[in-house]
């Protein structure tokens, strides 16, 4: 147990003199009572809340429900902000910004005088970003992630956040639908707070979360606007003061063990493909050792349970009403793929939080012996002599006649290039083409974004083809779907084999046998490298030409080498 003397926060408040006056008296601006300052635990609340992220413009009242539970339990409360990356309004990618907010709220948790913190997270890279910074503080937190949007509602139909867009685009470009309709139906698809409702990157960090013992059970799939999400919130306030005074920290319940669950967990939902890499950015300030190979080994006897949106039908409201993450998780535990007693933010084993969880519909949450989609299918590494760091690919969103694949390439520098062609009705290509769209990596676009998927050519589509292979050193939204190979490392800008491949030849994948083949002799590609020039950075200054100077590649986790690992939370020298 920490005693009041022990916390952090005593240096600042407790202090004497012209040190104390200072850190106290300003603090009583805000018309706080001197005793708030008496010796409870100091909890800051991270709100990563702005109009520019819609997925989180509600944690600002989020953050008060977290509030009055933290002051239920004798705490403190203190919210303040960090970055808020919006996924669909920043460029060149929301993911250039990631290690920024994971700095940027570390660093603010380290300077400042708090006991625990809660982190408020929704959109994409708000959740990993906040665990990469409590990761490195090791300060004990609790996770609220912000909760779905309800599902969208378009002409009698469900249309999912994401996954919809992608399909309304096919059907534009193919003449099945007009941009007025296309209009209407994106009000349609957005129609209350929260992040995507899909099992998008949102849902499959939110569940990761909860998988990892980060947040309360239940915490991922309570829609934003339901009132359990903001009683979760006012639990996660009482519960972090509880974390404080047992000193229960995330080195303590992010170990191995919950990593391997996450995997597990992730196989499960038919999680996002950028799970991948931001648990393994995550792992990497924990110096737990996780890698790539990690994700195909311990997700291959782990069947997806949940059908919904991309790979399935139905949407988080559904999953919600069935019964949640916890179904889930109790039936992983339940058929022995879990480590049950990792410890999370309750003060118990993930297994004890679930053991009664109930589900109230199989036909949403089903079963190990009677799965959605059989073990196997979840997110594979692939490797070969395009990628001989490792590249992957989501089967459950792929088409299964494209597993095994040889085509030619057709090659493209940028995703620029392909669609200033792409409607070209004489574009030479076919059903079995292999797209090659590189130099999207972490260094190359920069910031690795989601662009890999790019729609297919129209002639393709009018002939009524809905996949094909494509590849890519990007990334691919965790709403989308189709037989794309991402996250090729090293990736073209840092000299990878994919820097290599030239239109005409020919590429093999097999995905069964894990391996992804350039058939083109080493000698031949020792000339070609041997004529390979590097593309210029892409800035000159400031943040971006910090990244690129330091980003890692995506088996690392895109981390920054300079931010992997912990500072933690020893308290710097007074300021005055
Ligand atoms: Fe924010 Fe999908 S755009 S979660």
């Amino acid at each position: 147990m920490t005693t009041n003397s022990e916390l952090r926060s005593r240096q600042w408040f407790d202090a004497t003199g012209r040190t104390g006056m200072g850190h106290r008296s300003w603090m009583r601006s805000q018309g706080f009572t001197p005793e708030v300052f008496d010796g409870r635990p100091v909890i800051g609340i991270a709100t990563t809340w702005s109009e520019l992220a819609p997925c989180n413009v509600h944690l600002h009242r989020v953050a008060e429900s977290v509030k009055r539970g933290v002051w239920q339990a004798g705490g403190f409360p203190l919210e303040f902000p960090a970055m808020a990356l919006g996924e669909t309004l920043l460029r060149p990618t929301a993911m250039l910004y990631r290690n920024l907010l994971a700095m940027e709220a570390e660093e603010l948790m380290r300077a400042n005088p708090l006991d625990g913190v809660v982190l408020l997270s929704g959109c994409d890279k708000t959740t990993p970003g906040l665990l990469m910074a409590a990761a490195s503080v090791d300060l004990p937190a609790v996770m609220v992630t912000g909760g779905p949007m309800l599902n969208g509602k378009y002409q009698g139909t469900d249309v999912g956040s994401g996954t919809a867009v992608w399909r309304f685009e096919e059907d534009l470009v193919a003449g099945r639908m007009t941009q007025e309709e296309c209009v209407f139906a994106e009000g349609c698809m957005a129609r209350s707070n929260g992040h995507c409702m899909t099992m998008g990157t949102a849902s499959t960090m939110a569940s990761m979360a909860e998988a990892l013992g980060m947040q309360l059970p239940y915490s991922a799939t309570w829609p934003a606007v339901d009132a359990r999400r903001y009683e979760t919130a006012q639990r996660a306030g009482q519960v972090i003061v509880g974390l404080v005074r047992r000193d229960l920290r995330p080195s303590a319940i992010m170990t191995r063990a919950a990593f391997e669950n996450a995997i597990r967990v992730n196989a499960a939902i038919g999680g996002s493909t950028n799970a991948v890499i931001h648990l393994l950015a995550i792992a990497g300030r924990l110096g737990v050792p996780l890698t790539l190979g990690d994700f195909d080994v311990l997700a291959r006897d782990v069947p997806t349970l949940v059908n919904l949106q991309p790979s399935g039908k139905y949407l988080m409201e559904d999953f919600c009403y069935a019964g949640g993450l916890p179904a889930v998780i109790r039936e992983l535990d339940d058929n022995g793929l879990l480590h049950s007693g990792a410890m999370t933010v309750t003060g118990a084993g993930i297994g004890a939080n679930v053991a009664d969880a109930p589900c109230w519909n199989r036909e949403v949450i089903q079963t190990v012996a009677d799965p959605f989609q059989p073990a196997g299918t979840g997110t594979a590494v692939l490797r070969g002599n395009l990628a001989p760091d490792g590249a992957v690919i989501k089967q459950s969103a792929s088409s299964p006649h494209l597993l095994k694949h040889r085509g030619r390439a057709l090659v493209f520098d940028s995703p620029a290039d392909y669609y200033a062609v792409s409607n070209d009705p004489e574009l030479d290509v076919d059903e079995d083409t292999v797209l090659v769209i590189r130099y999207c990596g972490p260094r190359g676009y920069p910031g690795m974004p989601e662009v890999s998927n790019v729609a297919l050519p129209k002639k393709l589509l009018l002939r009524g083809i809905r996949d094909m292979v494509r590849i890519c050193d990007g990334r691919m939204s965790g709403t989308a779907y189709g037989t794309v190979i991402l996250h090729v490392t090293p990736e073209a800008a840092a000299g990878g084999p994919l820097a290599l491949v030239r239109t005409g030849d020919w590429i093999t994948l097999d995905v069964p046998g894990r391996t992804l083949t350039l058939e083109v002799a080493d000698d031949e590609l020792a000339q070609r490298r041997a004529g390979w020039q590097p593309p210029a950075p892409p800035a000159s200054r400031g943040w971006t030409r910090l990244y690129t100077d330091h980003v890692l590649q995506a088996d690392a986790g895109v981390d920054m080498d300079f931010l992997v690992g912990a500072s933690g939370h020893e308290v710097p020298r007074e300021s005055h």
